[in-house]
């Protein structure tokens, strides 16, 4: 099946800006003019933007100069006429205090970018955490057609013979040199080993969980998602983006006919399925909300508890990483072991269903895609607690944590921010016991600011040198998608803004139970009562510029963390520039 073609030359967005005879125009022809084109390379033709998040401070798009070439390749053979612009680069190793603080404007930007000028259809390039949601937020948003360019994972890291996952590996690796057991040159040799090509975190972290979602929603060529970096095949994916997206134009493919309630219930099976990264919670629910749909904490923890997970992808699984993901037949076979649970007649970017998509995929290790009969867990990528210390929901990666913790109580221990607990956790004589519940607070949305990456918590030196490596935390951070542990995440509300977080004191006795899908402190309802009359608001982060406006409009993380102003439904749509 390919889809009719609905658009004509005089049809094209693009057209407003230089068909006319009038002064206004003749400046545009006359700037592509002074670009050194002629008006046979554009007049008529879709004018595709290319969404670049290139920049020398984002690794994991290192390549993205090279292959936004590959994509203009595409374009120019299919007849359309392709123009690149920067996009904000989001990345994830260097911003502080968090990327996530800046998502959302580049979601802003993005649609901006597009609304502003003359652009028919779009290509985003994207990949490292949190491009895939912003670009894919403000493209849903934008309206015109786009495919979505995953930037790919990176090689395997290795040292000394030894594989490395990216993140997972460092976390592994620094608690053995805190215990004193791993020396300074090993230490070199890792740092030196660990992300060795350009390219995404390798492991099923959060840049493979949303680049996998883009994918499964319809939103990339089949597979792409899957493919590495520096493979040649990537370089040809690129330029098949091009040449599609040309077509798209031409078939008024917009993201409202791909992205809708039945793509977002697939992209979040295979999240599931691929024991996707906690992050993917807020970006899949503010991603859908974009697309009016309506996606709530409770119907992922439903999908949690049907979903096997079948990619053996560290860190939820144990053995492999994302090169060797691709070489077992990549998301579409991973996704063709889905059949039956996906909805398979949802509209793909290639004009096609993605049952079509799927025909002929097929896994060729199955130790590395396991069939569903034989699936690395049965359930549990991801599960939603409630109870008083999270009214409003709070997440947790059952796979990913020691089982003896799924039902626990211990007394906690509670840090106000993160330089405290940073200060305390490596003192030896600090009081806890393998049964202490390690608490972080004031880290969410408006707390971090920005609901940083700190929800792995520390595991106190005195325990790490009694050979532990896991115990139950509790924040309302978020977590590395590469992380792993008993850690609870997401608590909404967040105690800066008055959560029952804010209440808990060292001591206080937490509950966790897991099957129940329950955390809780045992702590009588007239005690918090007296606390809350007590509790006095911290010092807001920011008075002005871009964390003041965040800090404003800023949603809790069971909403996905956009702002309530650029959600669907929030005033009248932003029309065609009219001038
Ligand atoms: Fe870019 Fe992990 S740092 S994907
Ligand atoms: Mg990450």
């Amino acid at each position: 099946m390919s889809l009719p073609r609905r658009k004509d030359p005089a049809d094209l967005r693009s057209a407003r800006w230089f068909a006319p005879d009038d002064l206004r125009s003749f400046g545009h022809r006359s700037r592509l003019m002074q670009l050194g084109y002629s008006e046979a390379d554009f007049m008529g033709k879709p004018v595709i933007g290319i969404l670049n998040t290139w920049s020398e401070l984002n690794a994991c798009h290192a390549h993205f100069r090279e292959r936004a070439q590959d994509v203009k390749r595409g374009i120019f053979q299919a007849g359309g006429f392709a123009v690149e612009l920067p996009s904000l680069s989001v990345d994830e190793s260097f911003t502080k205090p968090t990327s996530m603080l800046y998502r959302n404007m580049l979601a802003m930007e993005v649609e901006e970018n597009i609304r502003s000028h003359p652009l028919d259809g779009v290509v985003l390039m994207g990949g490292c955490d949190k491009t895939t949601p912003g670009l894919v937020m403000g493209a849903i948003t934008a309206g015109v057609p786009v495919i979505y360019l995953p930037a790919g994972p990176m090689l395997r890291g290795n040292y000394a013979g030894r594989v490395l996952g990216s993140g997972s590996d460092a976390w592994k690796y620094w608690d053995e040199r805190r215990a004193g057991n791993v020396s300074d040159a090993e230490w070199q040799g890792l740092q030196g080993g660990i992300a060795r090509s350009a390219g995404v975190c390798m492991t099923m972290g959060t840049a493979s969980t949303m680049t996998a979602i883009a994918d499964a929603m319809g939103l990339t060529l089949p597979g792409a998602s899957s493919i590495p970096a520096v493979d040649s095949g990537h370089q040809r994916m690129g330029a098949d983006c091009g040449r599609r997206i040309v077509d798209m134009v031409w078939e008024d493919l917009t993201p409202d006919r791909i992205v809708t309630a039945a793509a977002v219930r697939n992209a979040a099976i295979v999240a599931m399925a691929t024991g996707c990264s906690t992050n993917a919670v807020v970006h899949l629910i503010a991603m859908a909300r974009r697309a009016g749909v309506e996606l709530s904490l409770d119907d992922l923890d439903a999908l949690g508890r049907v979903t096997p997970l079948i990619a053996n992808v560290r860190p939820s699984g144990k053995d492999y990483l994302m090169e060797d993901f691709f070489h077992a037949g990549g998301l579409r076979a991973l996704m063709a072991q889905l059949r039956d649970r996906l909805d398979l007649d949802c509209l793909t970017v290639t004009g096609r269903t993605m049952g079509e998509n799927l025909e002929g995929a097929v896994v060729w290790n199955e130790d590395v895609i396991r069939p569903l009969s034989n699936p690395v867990y049965a359930e549990g990528s991801l599960a939603v607690l409630r109870g008083n210390l999270c009214p409003d929901g709070a997440v947790i990666k059952p796979a990913a944590c020691d089982p003896k913790f799924h039902i626990h109580e211990g007394p906690a221990l509670v840090f106000d921010s993160y330089p405290a607990m940073k200060a305390a956790i490596d003192d030896e004589t600090l009081d806890v016991t393998p049964d202490t519940v390690l608490v972080l607070r004031n880290a969410g949305p408006l707390g971090g600011p920005g609901m940083p990456e700190w929800g792995m918590l520390p595991i106190p030196k005195a325990l790490i040198k009694q050979g532990y490596r896991d115990m139950l935390r509790i924040s309302d951070a978020r977590m590395s998608g590469t992380s792993y542990g008993a850690c609870v995440l997401h608590v909404a509300p967040e105690s800066f803004i008055g959560g029952p977080l804010a209440l808990l004191k060292t001591g206080d006795l937490v509950r966790m139970d897991l099957p129940a899908r329950r955390l809780d402190m045992l702590v009588s309802e007239e005690e918090l009562a007296r606390r809350r009359t007590d509790w006095t608001p911290p010092q807001p982060h920011f008075e002005r510029g871009w964390g003041w406006m965040f800090s404003r409009h800023v949603t809790q993380a069971d909403k996905g963390c956009d702002f309530d102003f650029l959600e669907r439904g929030f005033g009248r749509a932003a029309g065609e520039p009219d001038i």
